[in-house]
């Protein structure tokens, strides 16, 4: 499974860069207003650090906007893919990005319809929100299973991303479930690495050998 981070924040970006797991960047409006950048030199940054798909998502709301701002966002670097919201306009959009090599990550999908018709217009990516389906009392990772499933019948070329991680256990799911992608916050990703019997194993371990150099 490939791993994105999924933040605008520079400085974390390097430091999960420099790890050697990092595959791709994911932002979003809210995600970059954070950092107080604007979306542009926020993703130019980014793709001089992470050589990966990098996520930037475009404001408009009709088809012909989203085709412009979609080959605007994308020439600032060749590896920058634009996130559009799933609606009937993006999925117009996507159509026409897609026909011009312009990559799609169709985002905020919440069921397995939405997606087969964002891979049907072409999208590159779909990103099932799991976390925010949990959050209102149903099971992010059954959206998961869905998707895969339904993609697992036919020769998309879309790939899955599991997004809205909450915990190391939605990475777990996805990997399980055979996702292609888990865009995952910093945090989660730190939690990621620790586990308290190698914390103390490690401590163990120093403690002895100093022993055994005395
Ligand atoms: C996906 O690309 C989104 O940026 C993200 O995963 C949203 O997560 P949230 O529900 O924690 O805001």
């Amino acid at each position: 499974m490939k791993i994105f981070i999924d933040t605008a924040n520079i400085e974390r970006i390097k430091e999960i860069n420099s790890w050697g797991i990092l595959d791709g960047v994911t932002t979003n409006p809210s995600l970059v207003a954070k950092e107080g950048m604007d979306l542009r030199t926020c993703v130019k940054q980014i793709s001089e650090i992470v050589d990966g798909p990098i996520s930037a998502e475009a404001m408009s709301m009709k088809a012909e906007d989203m085709v412009k701002e979609g080959r605007e966002l994308a020439a600032i670097h060749e590896n920058i893919n634009v996130k559009l919201p799933m609606c009937i306009e993006s999925l117009k959009a996507t159509k026409k990005l897609s026909e011009e090599g312009i990559k799609v990550n169709m985002t905020l999908i919440f069921s397995s319809q939405q997606a087969l018709l964002a891979a049907k217009a072409g999208a590159a990516f779909v990103s099932p929100f799991v976390g925010r389906l949990d959050d209102i009392g149903q099971d992010g990772t059954d959206l998961l299973v869905q998707i895969m499933d339904v993609f697992e019948n036919y020769d998309f070329d879309t790939e899955v991303i599991a997004a809205s991680i909450r915990h190391p256990i939605h990475v777990y799911a996805a990997a399980a479930i055979g996702c292609d992608i888990a865009t995952i916050p910093y945090d989660i990703l730190t939690k990621m690495v620790s586990h308290p019997k190698t914390d103390e194993g490690i401590a163990k371990f120093i403690e002895d050998y100093k022993k055994s150099k005395k």
